[in-house]
This record gives structure tokens, C-alpha cells and sequence, in this order.
């Protein structure tokens, strides 16, 4: 049994948008997914659906088999989302507190949470910035810091979406190192982006969006050679700096 379905899901703004028009795809445990599509295509729309955040106009997702509106508590534990606009899952006034928001909803004893958020915080390098203003952080602490909130739930499922925006080149290689680990750790990646080449080695599937659906579901090193149909830049080999993002030997 895959750990996520989408059967023919469709969603219509109230606008008249028809933002997915039957999507379906099944995800299994220990996938890597790049979702890639161009502006518009309807990653985001998409991805928000899979822990409940929209609703389907038409079709169903099931989690482990059963529909997600059955047990959306249980869904949301195990599906973790980095989202596009990291200041939008600000929560807390400290970093601290805001890695300890997900684990206290779960109401675990303090001792667990305690241990978790030190961990978590740990895990990206945060500690340092514990009982600061998660407001006054950069872009790229900000993002750590949602990936902190997220290991701090141990989700079965990671959903990033446009992880390596606006961050510099060490941004860009921490956060992609956090995600790798994650899936080196038994965690299920989707990763939405542009940014083909920082994942490409990682993935073991490319889907790629279009006007609403699904135009491609393969394997990443045959699906790269359709990017340009879709309207996606294609991965630049050439470009300096890529064989550490290939390498990933420096991490530790
Ligand atoms: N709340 C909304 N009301 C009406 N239309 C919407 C709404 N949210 C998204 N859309 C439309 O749905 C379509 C898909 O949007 P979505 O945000 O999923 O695109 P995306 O693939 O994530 O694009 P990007 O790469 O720019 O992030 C777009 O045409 C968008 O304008
Ligand atoms: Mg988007």
C-alpha cells in the first residue's frame, strides 16, 4: 500500500480558477519527489491539499489507505510542511517557542518536548538563537527554522515548497543538507521547486505540473530532458558549483 494517494483531484476557486483538474499520483515511503511546473502550474494549490488545507472540489486523498477529513489530527502529525512564505509560519515570539509549538498541540510530557525541540534546534544549527525574536531572523534562519518545527514532529512525510529561495550559497547548501539527512533518516521528500539541479541527485522522481495536471511522473534523469516542454529551466550541469550539491560527501 503507497503511504499517500491522490485520485483525480480537482479544485475550482471561487473565482472561476480551475487550479487542478485531475490529478492523481501515489506516493511510497522513502520517495524523494521533485514537483516541478511553471508559474501558475498548481504545486502549491496541490500540496495544500495533502494535509487538509484546502478542500477538494472533486476527488479524494488517502493517507496509509484511509481518507485524509477522517483523521486530519493524525495527517497533519505525519505530513509536515516548510511553506513557500517561511514569515507565514511564524507562531511564537521566541525560536525556542515556535520549535515547541507542533510537540505541545501534541501534548506530550514536557521532558519529551524539552528533548525534541533541543534536537531539533540542535539538528539546524539554531541553538545559539533559542530565546530570540523569530520575526528579526533572515530569510535562510527563518527557513531553519520551520525545518526545526517540522523535525520536532517527526512527520513521516516532509513537504517543502520552494526551499532554496532568496537564500546564498551556504543557505542554499544547509538547508538542502538538512533535507537530505531527513531522507537519509527514513523520511518521505516532496520538494517543490525551480531549482531542479539542487535535488536532482537526491530524487528518485520528477513530476511535473501543467495547467492543472500531472503532464509528467518519472524517473528524474528522464524527465529532465522534457523541461523545456513545460516551461521549467533545465538542470545547468555546467554551472559552477553544482559537484558539491552532487557530493555530498562533505556532509556530516
Ligand atoms: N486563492 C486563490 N484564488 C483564486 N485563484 C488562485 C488562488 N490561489 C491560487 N490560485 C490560482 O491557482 C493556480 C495555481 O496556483 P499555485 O499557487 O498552485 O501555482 P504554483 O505552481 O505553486 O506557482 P509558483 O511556481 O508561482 O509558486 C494559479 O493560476 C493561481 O492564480
Ligand atoms: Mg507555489
Amino acid at each position: 500500500m503507497s503511504l499517500l494517494e491522490v485520485r483525480n483531484l480537482k479544485h475550482k476557486f471561487r473565482d472561476g480558477t480551475e487550479a487542478l483538474r485531475g490529478v492523481s499520483f501515489k506516493v511510497n515511503s522513502g520517495d524523494f519527489i521533485i514537483l516541478a511546473g511553471k508559474n501558475g502550474s498548481g504545486k502549491t494549490v496541490l500540496i495544500r491539499h495533502l494535509n487538509g488545507l484546502y478542500i477538494p472540489s472533486e476527488g479524494e486523498i488517502f493517507f496509509e489507505g484511509k481518507p485524509i477529513h477522517k483523521q486530519i489530527k493524525w495527517v497533519r502529525q505525519n505530513i509536515g510542511m516548510v511553506f513557500q512564505d517561511a514569515d507565514s509560519q511564524i507562531v511564537s515570539q521566541t525560536v525556542w517557542n515556535d520549535t515547541a509549538f507542533g510537540p505541545e498541540n501534541l501534548r506530550l510530557p514536557k521532558a519529551d518536548i524539552e528533548k525534541r525541540v533541543s534536537n531539533a534546534l540542535l539538528a539546524v544549527g539554531m541553538m545559539e538563537l533559542k530565546d530570540h525574536s523569530p520575526h528579526n531572523l533572515s530569510g535562510g534562519e527563518k527557513r531553519k527554522l520551520a525545518i526545526a518545527g517540522i523535525l520536532a514532529m517527526d512527520p513521516r512525510i516532509i513537504i517543502l515548497d520552494e526551499p532554496f529561495t532568496n537564500l546564498d550559497y551556504t543557505g542554499i547548501i544547509d538547508i538542502l543538507g538538512q533535507i537530505v539527512k531527513l531522507h537519509k533518516s527514513g523520511h518521505t521528500i516532496i520538494c517543490v521547486t525551480h531549482e531542479i539541479e539542487k535535488v536532482l541527485y537526491h530524487s528518485n522522481r520528477l513530476i511535473i505540473m501543467d495547467r492543472g495536471l500531472i503532464a509528467e511522473d518519472t524517473l528524474p534523469e528522464k524527465g529532465i530532458f522534457n523541461t523545456h516542454k513545460y516551461g521549467i529551466t533545465p538542470p545547468m550541469e555546467e554551472r559552477e558549483g553544482i559537484e558539491i550539491v552532487r557530493d555530498m560527501t562533505w556532509l556530516k
